[in-house]
């Protein structure tokens, strides 16, 4: 049998069954180092756990394991420090680091891949860096709760207009629209906790895909990198990515919630609501119009929303056609995280700021609620307390609500006799009825906007982000 020559045309770590060098098309277009870089810390953490569970099974000496530790910590600094040079030639962050380990430390450095492969390898990357930001992510979305909570406190008993399809709809506390992204942030807390356990499954083990005959210890390498289990079948962890998508799920639903919130800065801080006041320092003006002060920031918001979604979609149509296991288009999975992660993370973070410098116009709120037959409704739900059953009731009001429009007034400019040609049963308390405060005080029950559900509100979410404690 002839025995190959050692590959010299290629410092590959793979080289050996290959008798050319990799063209340099195919170099460039299968490297993903300019991107996958930035795992260079989880793929040192990795490395360091995985070489001490092999050391306690016998696969590395004392004396191996710690040169590789310390082999890798100097790897590591260096990145920090920005002096290594990563090559295109070696593709990935996993080969660059091996390869850099081998060459500074030698023959320890070529005995650490020992029972894993790059397909678990990469896994075990991704699920470290996510589980990092699903962290970072809580705290960015408390944040932002926390804004909303001191608005509610600081604007409580103020009233604006509620609305439905963009009408003046009824109205409502301002601290109750204000405590409604609290609950929506909330709700996208809550999933990146959820997501956060499928993501804390030690992946690595699984191998190229079907395990490994080497005797591996994978409870341990769980333990030291604080994952909360081992995966049960290596076929699904080697080409699974459905934490990824996950995560960017949840991503995508913060990112829409911030959308709907900067729409509505947008609209209020127009001239034609002038509802709210964006601080000077978070606007921007325009070139030409001197008069103009624009709320850039939640536009941006609102745009960038797009991409959040599209990189949802990637992910998802990347995945969608995949037989079992690994197959390298799951390479494409990391800028699509990337982009994700770094446009939620600085919506969320600027909105924090943004909500901290924002102040709202109450006289123009609550002016805004003296118009638009805003307590119809209330008049409605008062006929039904006096047995008129409420589709008529809400007949007679509409037709009420026509007859002030002909006249071009509101319900409350009408006199009691007026009021009472609609309905014998209406009398004087009717006028408390049809008042804003009256409306809004109203509505008692669970999840209303009566001022003291909403002062119940605010104390449960201070008490919840710890505020005033
Ligand atoms: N860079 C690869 C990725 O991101 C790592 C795994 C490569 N595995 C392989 N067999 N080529 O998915």
């Amino acid at each position: 049998m002839a025995i190959r020559k050692e590959n010299k045309k290629s410092e590959k770590l793979w080289g050996g069954r290959f008798e050319e060098a990799t063209a340099a098309t195919v170099e460039a277009f299968t490297a993903s180092i300019h991107y996958d870089s930035r795992l260079y810390r989880y793929d040192i953490a990795g490395s360091k756990a995985h070489a001490t569970m092999l050391a306690a099974n016998g696969l590395l000496s004392k004396e191996e394991l710690a040169s590789i530790v310390d082999g890798l910590s100097a790897i590591e600094t260096r990145i920090d420090e920005g002096s290594f040079s990563f090559k295109r030639e070696l593709e990935d962050i996993h080969m660059n680091i091996e390869k850099a380990l081998i060459d500074d430390i030698g023959a320890a450095g070529a005995k650490l891949h020992s029972g894993r492969s790059r397909n678990d390898q990469i896994a075990l990357d991704l699920r470290l860096y996510l589980r990092e930001q699903c962290d970072r992510f809580i705290d960015l979305l408390d944040d932002v709760r926390r804004a909303f909570v001191v608005l509610a406190r600081n604007y409580l008993g103020h009233i604006m207009p509620g609305y439905t399809h963009l009408q003046r709809a009824q109205p409502v506390l301002i601290s109750h629209h204000l405590l409604a992204y609290y609950e929506m942030f909330g709700r996208d807390r809550e999933r990146l906790v959820d997501c956060r356990k499928r993501i804390n499954i030690l992946p690595l083990g699984a191998a190229a895909m079907a395990g490994t005959g080497l005797p591996i210890d994978r409870q341990h390498v769980a333990d030291l990198l604080g994952f909360d289990g081992v995966s049960a079948n290596s076929m699904d962890t080697s080409g699974d990515r459905d934490f990824a998508i996950e995560f960017v799920s949840s991503c995508t639903l913060i990112q829409l919630h911030l959308s709907r919130l900067s729409e509505e800065l947008v609209l209020w801080s127009s001239q034609e609501f002038s509802f709210v006041a964006i601080a000077d320092k978070f606007c921007t003006g325009s070139s030409i119009m001197p008069q103009k002060k624009n709320p850039d920031i939640p536009e941006l918001i609102r745009g960038k929303t797009g991409r959040v979604t599209g990189s949802l979609m990637s992910l998802i149509v990347l995945v969608k056609g995949l037989p079992l296991t690994y197959n390298r288009d799951l390479q494409e999975d990391k800028e699509p995280v990337f982009d994700a992660v770094d446009t939620v993370s600085a919506s969320l973070a600027i909105m924090a700021e943004l909500l901290a410098n924002l102040s709202f116009r109450i006289d123009r709120m609550e002016e805004a609620t003296r118009t638009g037959f805003m307590t119809a409704t209330d008049l409605a739900d008062y006929l039904v307390l006096h047995n008129v059953p409420f589709r008529e009731a809400h007949g007679i009001v509409g037709r009420a609500v026509a007859v002030c429009i002909d006249k071009g007034c509101e319900l409350t400019d009408l006199t009691l006799d007026e009021i009472r040609e609609f309905s014998p049963v209406i009398d004087k308390d009717v006028f408390e009825v049809l008042s804003v405060d009256g409306s809004v005080n109203s509505r008692i029950s669970t999840g209303g906007t009566a001022s003291v559900r909403v002062e119940e509100a605010v104390l449960a979410a201070e008490k919840q982000m710890g505020i005033g404690e």
